[in-house]
């Protein structure tokens, strides 16, 4: 049986760090971090806030919107760089919260594409009656892997979650997945420490190749949305929200650009959450879902991008 979203959800920590407070604290301004990302503001989470009290928001509103119990949640996908601890999973974590045991529960670890992966595995577990339901969510608190003293990377992040709730349906919801990884550019974007022998050893802060990564994303995020509307004999007609990685308006625009979509359907969230990884996409799903403008029947395209490099696109009819 397919699957279809039933629900969507969003959490984000209260605090909103505004452009002009970054510069406050390093070299920066508000016209170069406004007209360089898109990016106006983001959320940080408090001191207390671990990412499964994030991941516990979005996931109670998503649960909500499809009208689902926390007991009856079946699987629980997490897609996060940043969990609770090093183990257990920060899914297990969100499943004791929640109080749902019993069905399985893990973490995906594909950075800022974590999203679109968590989507598409869940949607085989459940298409493939491996699970009755799924609760998938991709949640982030970026704000404790930033070098604060580093204008170049902190600007451009933030922490949230998002969730969605998968159910088997008689009409397909998700339509296709692809997926894809090139471990040959691991440095361009990635955090190079490690815990060991009771250490952290190695940089536990964001380092990263900013022009590269743009290049990169743009290149693939496009590619990858072509793959997907080929594989289901579709157009760039055939996109009415176009909901890519939120990392930089202009990789997000430049994405449009190539693919023909015109930016009046493509769902931005990144001018008030900045980059939130794994969060980014599922937060601007149900950014959109909520304010009305994603409606029944209409078909949607995911596409991620993120360290790895990993890439990926999740096509679905609303
Ligand atoms: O999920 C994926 C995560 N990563 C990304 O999405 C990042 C992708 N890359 C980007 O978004 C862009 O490359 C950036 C926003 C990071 C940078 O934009 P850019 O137009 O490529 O700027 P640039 O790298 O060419 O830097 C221009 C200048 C440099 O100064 P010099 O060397 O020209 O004197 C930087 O040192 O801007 C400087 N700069 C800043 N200035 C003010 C870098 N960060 C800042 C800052 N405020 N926050």
């Amino acid at each position: 049986m397919p699957s279809r979203v039933a629900g969507t959800g969003s959490y984000l920590p209260q605090r909103i760090v505004t452009n002009d407070e970054l510069a406050r604290r390093v070299a920066t301004s508000d016209e170069w971090i406004r007209t360089r990302t898109g990016i106006c503001q983001r959320h940080v989470a408090a001191p207390d806030e671990r990412t499964s009290d994030l991941a516990l928001g979005a996931a109670t509103g998503a649960l909500a919107a499809a009208s689902l119990k926390p007991a009856d949640v079946d699987l629980i996908i997490v897609a996060t760089t940043t969990p609770d601890i090093v183990f257990p999973s920060t899914a297990c974590i969100l499943q004791a919260k929640l109080g749902a045991a019993g069905g399985p529960a893990f973490d995906v670890q594909a950075v800022c594409s974590g999203f679109v992966y968590a989507l598409a595995i869940a949607d085989r577990m459940v298409s493939g009656g491996l699970a009755r339901n799924a609760l998938v969510v991709g949640a982030e608190i970026y704000s404790h892997i930033l070098d604060w003293e580093d204008r170049s990377t902190c600007v451009l992040f933030g922490d949230g979650a998002g969730a969605v709730v998968l159910v088997p349906s008689d009409e397909p919801g998700i339509l296709s997945a692809h997926l894809h990884a090139d471990g040959n550019y691991k440095d361009i974007l990635c955090v190079p420490g490690q815990v060991k022998n009771g250490r952290v050893a190695g940089i536990p802060f964001v380092r990263m190749d900013g022009s590269a990564v743009f290049k990169f994303a743009v290149k693939v995020l496009a590619e990858v949305a072509h793959e997907a509307l080929t594989a289901n004999r579709r157009t760039t007609a055939d996109i009415d929200w176009l909901i890519p990685h939120q990392a930089n308006i202009r990789i997000m625009d430049a994405t449009a650009k190539k693919l023909g979509v015109p930016l009046s359907r493509v769902v931005s969230t990144v001018d008030k959450h900045a980059n939130t990884s794994a969060a980014s996409i599922p937060l601007a799903l149900d950014a959109g879902v909520r304010d009305g403008r994603i409606r029944e029947g209409q078909h949607v395209m995911l596409v991620g991008v993120g360290g790895g490099f990993t890439w990926g696109s999740v096509y679905l009819r609303w």
